[in-house]
C-alpha cells in the first residue's frame, strides 16, 4: 500500500519524532486507503487526480440553493475541486453552544459539491484568517487570558467544543463515507509566530483534535510561503506538504506588475522540502482582497488578470504542481458584519467567478483553457520538472527566453515565457526539443513563435490524442476527445501568432472548414506537419487517421467547453479521464452547464446572454433530439457528425420598484440622545480589570466591548456628570480601519470622527457647551469595523480591543465617572439564530429587530425619499419599506442595491442596508470605494414581499443624506439553473 511505503521512506530520523513518539501514534494517516498519494500526486480509489479547485467560502454566499450554481460553475472551468473555509465566529458564537443550522448548514453544501461532481477540501481552521472578523476566532477568545493558536490548554481547550462538532460534520461528508471532502487542512497559515513558534507539538494537537472527531482523509498543510515547516517529517504522521504564493501582493500600484515576484526556485525547495509529497499549493493568487478606499474589485481582476493567469499559472505547472487552489476561485460578501476591518462589504476578490455568481470575466475563461488542458493530460500528472537554473536560452538559445521542461515517460511539456517575465515586446524564437523522433527544431515550415507581450506558453512533444501521436505542438491544446476511430482536438494560440504541429502518421490531409490557404502543410519526421496563423476564422482539418483538428484563437476557444457526463461508478461524477475524454465538445457562449448523450437524444443545459450559434462536437451520428434548457431545439447534423442549433435570447421583463418613488418609513434610531432615554437596561462597564492580554486598561474600569460581550457593529456608551460648566472632554476611541465616532452633550451634537483609512484608533478633545450646576450626559457612537486577524501564532492581536481606550473629562477624576454601554441585543447571547451571531449592531432599531421582516413599521413616521430625504443635522435615520418583486423565471438576474453620491456635495455618512433582515452592506461614502451592493436571490424574495431597510448615521453638521439609492439589475442571463430556494 502506498501510505505504507511512504511511510517507510520517511521513518528517517528527524528532531521531533521524539516528541511525537509520546503522542498517540494512531495518528497517521488515518484508516482509509481510498485517498492516498505519491511524489506526483493524489489518488482516488488508485486513479490519479490533479486536483484543481477553487476557493468558495459558504458563508460568503448565505443563499444554499445557489451553491450548485457555484459548484457547476467551477465544474465548468474545467476543475474538479472546491476548497473552503469553516468560519467558527459564526458558529460558536456564546462558548460552548455551538449551532450549524440554515445558512450555516454543510450538509446541503456538502451535497451540492456531490451533485456537481465538485471534490472538496475542507480548511475548517480553527483559525482561518480569510479576511474576516478576529481571522475566523469568535470575540469572547478575546478574554482568553493566553495567546491564541498555542499548545497552551486554556486556548486548546476554548478550540475543542467547535473543533469536535465541526471535525464531526466534516467526517461524515468524507468520501469514506461517500461525501465529496477528501482532504483537510487543520489551522491555517501556521507559519509565523511567537517562540515556541513552530511547535510540532501545538500542530500536531490540532491533527489529533481532529482525528478524534473522525477525520480520515490525508491531512494537508498551507504555509504561508514555501518556508518549510514541519517538512521533514513526511506524511503519514504530517500533512502533505502545501504552501501558499501571492506573488503580485495587495494594493499596490494597480498599474504595474511587481519586479522579481515570479517565484523560480519554488520547484528546488519542494524537491529540498518535501520531495514524497505531491507539489501542493494551497492557495494560489486569484485575484485580491480590497481595503477600505481601495482600487475596486474590477482593477484587482484586470490586474490578477488573464496575463497574469499565463505568466505565474504556467510557472507552477512548470514545477509540477497537482494539487492546485486559486484563492478565491469565487468572490463573495462580507455580509453582517463578518469581515474584517480592513475590508470593505464585497469580497468579490476578482475572481474568476464574480461575487454576482457571473462568469463573464476573462479570467475565467483564460483559467478554464488551462485547467481543460491540464486534466485532458494525465501525462503531466507523473511528468518530472527539470532544474530551470539554466532555463534563459535553454531549448531556444535565445536568452530572453526562458524554458523550463517537464518530463514524462513519453510525453513532454515546454513552459516558455520571457526571461524578464515583466517584458512587455514582442520576441520570436524557435525552439528545439526533444522528441521521440530526435531533436526538432521548429517551426520546420519556416518562420518564426513569438512570444507577444506577458505571455507563457505551453509546448508539448509526444502527447497522447487517445491513441495518435500529436509529435509536437506549440499551439496550445484545449482538449481532445476519443469517439472509437473518430478523434477531435482542440488547438489554439494568440491572435496573429504562427502554431506549428506534427502529426504521427502520414496519411492524407483535407481542410474541412476555413480557407483552403491558411494551413501549410508538409511531411517530415514520418509526420503530417502543419503550420497556421491563430485568427477568429476558424480552420477545421481532417486526417485520414479519423482526427478532426481545430485550429483556433485564444478568444474563439473561450466559448468552447466540455464538462463530464454525468455519474461515473469509479469515483462518482468527478472528473475522471476515463468518461471525460469520451464527451462531446460543447461550442456555445456565455456558460456550458451539462451535457447528457442517453439514446438518441442529447440533453444541454446552459446559460445564455445572447441569441447563440451552438455546436456539439462528437455527437453520434443518429442524434434524432436536441434538448436544450428542456426545450426541444431544431438542429442540423453535418457528415461529421457535427450538431448545430441557435438557441434564441430573449431579453425578460424586468419592473424593479424605484426607491425614490415608493413609500418609506422612518424612525429616529438615536433615541439614546433624549432626556427621558431609559438606560437602566444597559451593561454598567463595572469590570476593574481586563483579561484581554492584549492592552493594558487606562481607565479604572474596562470600557472595551469585547469584555462585555459586544462583537459586532455598532456600539454605543453613556455617562453622566454634573457641570461646573464648560468643560472639555478628551476621548480616545478604536474601532478598526475606517471606522468613526460621533459625540453628544444631552441631544447636542459635539463632534464627529468621519474617519480615515489608516486611522484604527482617535484621540479627540471636545469643547463641551455645558453649564454650571446642569446634570448632563454624554452619548458616544462608535463604528465597530470588525477584529484583526491574528496571523501571528500565538500573538493577541484579535484582542485588539474596541470601544472607548481612555477619556478624560476636565475638573473629573477618571473614577468620577461610571458608564453604560451595549452593543448587539443579547450581546453574545444573541437572539437571531437564523442570521448569526454577527449580523447585528447594536443600534436602537437593531436591538429592537426592526430591521427584520413584520416590524411594525406602520406607526413610524412617513418619509417622502427615505434615506434620499436624509439628515439635516448629526443624528442616525432608520429607513424602511416594502415591496413586492416578481421576477421572471428563466433567467438569472442579479439584483444589487447602487448608491451614488456626487462628491462635491457630501458630507460624511454611514449606510447600513438589510435586506429581510440580513445586513448586507455598509456604504461610507467618505471612504469608499464600494458604491454597488449585490445581494443575492435567496436574500431577497424573487416572488414575494421584501422588506428593505437603511440606516443613515450622519456624522457632520448640516447632516447628509443617500443622494441617490437604486435597485439594480444585471447582468441578465438565460439560465438553466432552477434551484433557488431561501
Ligand atoms: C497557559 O497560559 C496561562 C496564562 O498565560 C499560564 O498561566 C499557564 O501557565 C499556561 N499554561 C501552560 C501549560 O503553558
Ligand atoms: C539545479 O542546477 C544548479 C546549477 O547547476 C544547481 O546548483 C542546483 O543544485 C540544481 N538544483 C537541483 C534541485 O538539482
Ligand atoms: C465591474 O465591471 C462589470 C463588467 O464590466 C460592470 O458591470 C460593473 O459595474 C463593474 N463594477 C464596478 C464596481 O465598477
Amino acid at each position: 500500500m502506498i501510505l505504507k511505503i511512504i511511510f517507510a521512506a520517511f521513518s528517517v530520523a528527524c528532531i521531533f519524532v521524539q516528541q511525537l513518539a509520546a503522542l498517540d501514534t494512531s495518528l497517521g494517516g488515518g484508516s482509509q486507503d481510498i485517498v492516498t498519494w505519491d511524489k506526483h500526486s493524489i489518488m482516488v480509489r488508485g486513479q490519479r487526480v490533479i486536483f484543481f479547485s477553487g476557493e468558495f467560502h459558504p458563508f460568503r454566499l448565505p443563499a444554499p440553493g445557489l451553491w450548485l450554481d457555484v459548484f457547476q460553475k467551477i465544474k465548468a472551468m474545467g476543475f474538479n475541486g472546491v476548497s473552503f473555509y469553516v468560519n467558527w465566529a459564526l458558529l460558536e458564537g456564546k462558548e460552548g453552544d455551538f449551532t450549524a443550522e440554515g445558512v450555516f448548514a454543510l450538509e446541503p453544501f456538502f451535497e451540492a459539491a456531490k451533485t456537481a461532481g465538485i471534490y472538496l477540501l475542507a480548511r475548517p481552521g480553527p483559525y482561518i484568517n480569510a479576511e474576516v472578523s478576529g481571522g475566523g476566532f469568535p470575540g469572547w477568545l478575546s478574554r482568553l487570558p493566553t495567546g491564541l493558536r498555542t499548545r497552551n490548554s486554556t486556548y486548546m481547550d476554548a478550540t475543542q467544543n467547535y473543533v469536535s462538532n465541526i471535525g464531526g460534520i466534516i467526517a461524515k461528508a468524507q468520501i469514506t463515507n461517500g461525501g465529496p471532502v477528501i482532504l483537510v487542512q487543520p489551522e491555517n497559515e501556521y507559519s509565523s509566530g511567537d517562540p515556541p513558534f513552530p511547535d510540532p507539538v501545538y500542530f500536531r494537537a490540532v491533527e489529533q483534535q481532529y482525528r478524534d472527531a473522525g477525520i480520515v482523509v490525508p491531512f494537508i498543510s498551507n504555509d504561508n510561503s514555501p518556508h518549510g515547516f514541519f517538512y521533514d517529517q513526511g506524511p503519514p504522521e504530517w500533512p502533505i506538504y502545501g504552501h501558499d504564493s501571492y506573488p503580485m501582493g495587495f494594493n499596490d500600484d494597480i498599474s504595474e506588475w511587481p519586479v522579481d515576484a515570479l517565484p523560480t526556485n519554488y520547484g528546488d525547495l519542494h524537491e529540498e522540502m518535501a520531495p514524497n509529497t505531491p507539489y501542493s499549493v494551497i492557495e494560489c493568487q486569484g485575484g485580491s482582497w480590497d481595503p477600505w478606499g481601495g482600487y475596486g474589485y474590477n482593477k484587482t481582476a484586470a490586474r490578477q488578470g488573464p496575463e497574469y493567469q499565463r505568466v505565474f499559472f504556467k510557472n507552477f505547472y512548470s514545477f509540477g504542481v497537482t494539487i492546485f487552489n486559486i484563492y478565491m476561485g469565487v468572490g463573495g460578501t462580507n455580509w453582517g458584519n463578518m469581515g474584517y476591518p480592513e475590508g470593505y462589504t464585497s469580497y468579490d476578490y476578482g475572481a474568476p467567478i464574480t461575487e454576482m455568481r457571473t462568469v463573464e470575466r476573462e479570467n475565467f475563461s483564460e483559467l478554464k483553457l488551462q485547467a481543460m488542458f491540464l486534466q485532458s493530460s494525465p501525462a503531466y500528472a507523473t511528468a518530472i520538472p527539470q532544474n530551470n537554473t539554466h532555463a534563459n536560452g535553454s531549448y531556444t538559445g535565445n536568452l530572453n527566453i526562458a524554458t523550463t521542461a517537464v518530463l514524462g515517460n513519453r510525453t513532454n511539456f515546454f513552459v516558455l515565457r520571457h526571461a524578464d517575465y515583466t517584458d512587455t515586446s514582442t520576441a520570436k524564437y524557435h525552439v528545439t526539443l526533444p522528441t521521440s523522433k530526435g531533436n526538432i527544431t521548429i517551426p520546420q515550415l519556416g518562420g518564426s513563435l513569438s512570444l507577444v507581450g506577458r505571455d507563457s506558453k505551453l509546448h508539448v512533444t509526444d502527447y497522447d490524442v487517445g491513441g495518435i501521436n500529436l509529435l509536437y505542438s506549440t499551439a496550445e491544446i484545449f482538449t481532445w476527445r476519443n469517439f472509437g476511430n473518430h478523434h477531435i482536438l482542440v488547438v489554439y494560440g494568440g491572435p496573429g501568432e504562427t502554431h506549428e504541429l506534427a502529426i504521427q502518421g502520414s496519411g492524407t490531409t483535407r481542410i474541412v472548414e476555413g480557407p483552403q490557404n491558411s494551413v501549410k502543410f508538409d511531411k517530415k519526421q514520418d509526420s503530417t506537419i502543419m503550420q497556421y496563423t491563430a485568427s477568429d476564422q476558424r480552420t477545421i482539418v481532417e486526417l485520414s487517421n479519423g482526427l478532426y483538428i481545430y485550429l483556433l484563437d485564444r478568444y474563439s476557444a473561450y466559448n468552447y467547453w466540455s464538462i463530464d457526463l454525468p455519474s461515473d461508478t469509479v469515483s462518482g461524477n468527478y472528473t475522471n479521464t476515463t468518461t471525460f475524454l469520451s464527451t462531446p465538445i460543447v461550442k456555445a457562449g456565455y456558460l456550458v452547464r451539462s451535457i447528457k448523450v442517453t439514446d438518441k437524444t442529447i440533453n444541454l443545459l446552459g446559460d445564455f446572454n445572447s441569441t447563440t450559434e451552438i455546436e456539439i462536437i462528437g455527437a453520434d451520428n443518429d442524434i434524432s433530439t436536441l434538448v436544450v434548457n428542456n426545450e426541444p431545439t431544431e438542429f442540423q447534423q453535418d457528415s461529421h457528425g457535427v450538431i448545430k442549433a441557435t438557441v434564441n435570447f430573449k431579453g425578460p421583463d424586468i419592473s424593479l420598484p424605484v426607491l425614490s418613488e415608493i413609500s418609506w418609513k422612518v424612525l429616529d434610531t438615536l433615541p439614546e440622545i433624549q432626556k427621558d432615554y431609559d438606560d437602566s437596561r444597559w451593561m454598567k462597564a463595572s469590570l476593574s480589570r481586563s483579561n484581554n492580554t492584549e492592552r493594558n486598561l487606562s481607565t479604572p474600569m474596562s470600557l472595551y466591548a469585547s469584555d462585555y460581550g459586544f462583537h459586532s457593529g455598532y456600539i454605543l456608551y453613556r455617562t453622566n456628570f454634573t457641570s461646573n460648566g464648560g468643560e472639555s472632554l478628551h476621548l480616545e476611541t478604536q474601532g478598526g480601519s475606517a471606522y468613526g465616532h460621533s459625540v453628544w452633550l444631552n441631544d447636542t451634537f459635539v463632534g464627529s470622527f468621519s474617519g480615515e483609512i489608516t486611522a484604527y484608533s482617535w484621540n479627540q478633545t471636545f469643547g463641551l457647551p455645558a453649564k454650571k450646576g446642569q446634570r448632563y450626559t454624554i452619548t458616544v457612537l462608535i463604528d465597530q469595523m470588525g477584529y484583526e486577524e491574528n496571523g501571528s501564532a500565538g500573538s493577541s492581536d484579535m484582542k485588539t480591543p474596541r470601544g472607548i481606550l481612555n477619556y478624560s473629562l476636565s475638573g473629573f477624576k477618571q473614577s468620577d465617572l461610571s458608564w453604560k454601554m451595549t452593543g448587539n441585543l443579547g450581546g453574545e447571547s444573541y437572539r437571531d439564530r437564523i442570521r448569526g451571531p454577527l449580523n447585528e449592531g447594536g443600534l436602537f432599531a437593531e436591538r429592537q429587530g426592526y430591521h427584520l421582516p413584520g416590524a411594525p413599521i406602520s406607526s413610524w413616521k412617513n418619509s417622502n425619499l427615505g434615506p434620499m430625504e436624509g439628515l439635516r443635522e448629526p443624528g442616525v435615520a432608520f429607513y424602511a419599506t416594502t415591496f413586492k418583486l416578481d421576477m421572471p423565471t428563466g433567467y438569472d438576474i442579479p439584483i444589487s442595491l447602487s448608491f451614488a453620491n456626487n462628491t462635491d456635495t457630501t458630507s460624511s455618512i454611514r449606510c447600513q442596508v438589510y435586506v429581510n433582515g440580513y445586513q448586507f452592506g455598509k456604504w461610507i461614502h467618505n471612504i469608499g470605494p464600494q458604491d454597488i451592493f449585490p445581494v443575492p436571490e435567496g436574500i431577497w424574495d424573487y416572488h414575494g414581499e421584501n422588506y428593505l431597510a437603511v440606516s443613515l448615521w450622519a456624522l457632520e453638521k448640516g447632516g447628509g443624506k443617500v443622494e441617490k439609492l437604486d435597485l439594480v439589475a444585471g447582468p441578465v442571463v438565460q439560465s438553466s439553473y432552477p434551484g433557488r430556494s431561501k
